[in-house]
């Protein structure tokens, strides 16, 4: 049954967290086992709804799997080829990387263009040139694309927008291919380093992964690895803006303090005190900020997925703030939400100004997993202490693991009732 997440506000977060894997590795990692012909373990998954339906998806290959306690084995030694023009490839945006995953194994895939947040309309063009230019025929046919390839040839694919998803999913395609595959504009995010570091701990021959130039040498065949997942620093990221937001104290463990650099330049600049230790980072809230403007770019600049938590943070600066997306065009389905709560927000064009305004509770809706992770902070952030419910919560468990569980060992007053 769908729950609402209610929170009550004027609470300061205070203690420690522990962050898990992260989902955007996660979710192309565990795609990623079906290249191997032997079992990969998969160390420090996180335990959210995607990889799930992950797992869901590779009992329908035939792929045995086993979840204990964060240690997800994956047995890909006997998958069988199935097409998946529908079900729970619809549930969530990163199946686009079994595309690239079957066509390496078997030389053939069939998936449902994806579902997941559809904030703005996010087109896999990129991917799809890819392929092609490995030697795949791609046809979209009722909703699902087709691909099927005689054989795999590396080529040089030089990719229009420097898509994560693409990088990642040539990769996982040319790491099987004839030949070298040598891919230009390719996403620098960390998590791109995570899905090669576990392809060659599989016998791939990847380098240049977290440059903006990766060369694949393709192998015959591929073996089990044991991998521990990269830190989350979304949601590391996400705690850090909420400690701030409500003048806190938190210390964030498990996470690589470089891939936070962005953010904590933010948060230092609006006046939170931050420090860093080698696997930690301590923040200092405030009780009152400095007006900023942030741009959020590709790795290693200020990560749109905390654009929508930090439209929250700002509302607590003095003055005017102006945040803009120069990755998606209009990702702001927070901010009408956000003015139910009092906010004074105007959107204009790819940016959001953000006046200094006091939040108050109020009903209001995610409408995906990072526009909820704004509206919960936000919620925290209320002065009153006023109650405010959030419905779509589905779409935080996406990427939030025992949130409930973690906010309220923070000091947090936050519970779920049925919506
Ligand atoms: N784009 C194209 N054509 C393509 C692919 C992308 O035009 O073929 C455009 C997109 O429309 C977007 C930009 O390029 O404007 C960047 O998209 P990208 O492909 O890099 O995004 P993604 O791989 O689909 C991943 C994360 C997102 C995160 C983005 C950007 C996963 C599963 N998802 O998406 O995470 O926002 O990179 O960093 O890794 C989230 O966690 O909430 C989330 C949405």
């Amino acid at each position: 049954m769908a729950q609402k997440l209610m929170i009550a506000g004027n609470r300061a977060l205070r203690g420690t967290i522990t962050i898990s894997g992260a989902k955007n590795s996660a979710v192309a990692l565990i795609p990623a086992a079906l290249l191997a012909e032997t079992p990969v373990v998969l160390d420090n998954l996180p335990d959210i709804s995607d990889v799930k339906i992950y797992t869901e998806l590779l009992e329908e290959l035939g792929v045995g799997v086993q979840n204990v306690d964060g240690a997800m084995t994956i047995d890909p030694s006997r998958p069988v080829w199935t097409p998946l023009p529908n079900g729970n490839v619809k549930k969530l945006r990163a199946s686009y990387y079994l595309m690239g995953a079957l066509l390496g194994r078997f030389g053939k895939a069939v998936i449902g263009l994806p579902g997941g947040c559809n904030f703005e309309p996010r087109p896999i063009d990129q991917h799809v040139k890819g392929f092609e230019a490995l030697g795949a025929r791609v046809t979209n046919e009722h909703g699902a694309l087709h691909i099927f390839a005689k054989e795999l040839v590396g080529a040089k694919i030089y990719l229009d927008v420097a898509s994560v998803g693409a990088t990642i999913n040539i990769m996982l395609a040319a790491s099987r291919a004839k030949g070298t595959t040598m891919i230009e504009n390719a996403a620098k995010e960390p998590e791109i380093i995570d899905v090669a570091t576990i392809l060659n701990n599989m016998g791939a021959r990847i380098k240049g992964a977290g440059t903006d130039t990766i060369r694949i040498e393709g192998v015959d065949s591929m073996k089990g690895c044991r991998h521990s997942i990269i830190p989350d620093r979304i949601q590391a990221g996400t705690y850090m803006i909420a400690a701030a937001a409500t003048a806190g104290d938190v210390l964030v463990d498990n996470v690589i303090p470089k891939h936070m650099e962005a953010l904590s330049a933010k948060l230092q600049e609006m006046g939170a005190h931050i420090y860093e230790m080698d696997e930690s980072i301590r923040v200092v809230g405030q009780q009152e900020y400095s007006n900023i403007d942030v741009k959020a770019l590709v790795y290693p600049g200020f990560a749109t997925d905390l654009q929508s938590p930090m439209t929250s943070l700002l509302t607590k600066a003095r003055g005017l703030s102006i945040l803009s997306d120069y990755v998606y065009n209009n990702r702001f389905k927070h901010v009408p939400e956000l003015q139910r709560m009092g906010a004074k927000i105007r959107v204009e064009g790819r940016s959001a100004i953000i006046e200094g305004s006091t939040l108050n509770g109020a009903k209001v809706k995610a409408t995906d997993l990072r526009a909820g992770a704004a509206l919960f902070i936000a919620g925290l952030m209320v002065p009153t202490g006023e109650v405010t419910e959030i419905a779509g919560y589905e779409y935080v468990q996406r990427g939030y693991d025992n949130l409930v569980e973690n906010l309220t060992a923070l000091g947090a007053e936050v519970w779920t009732e049925p919506e």
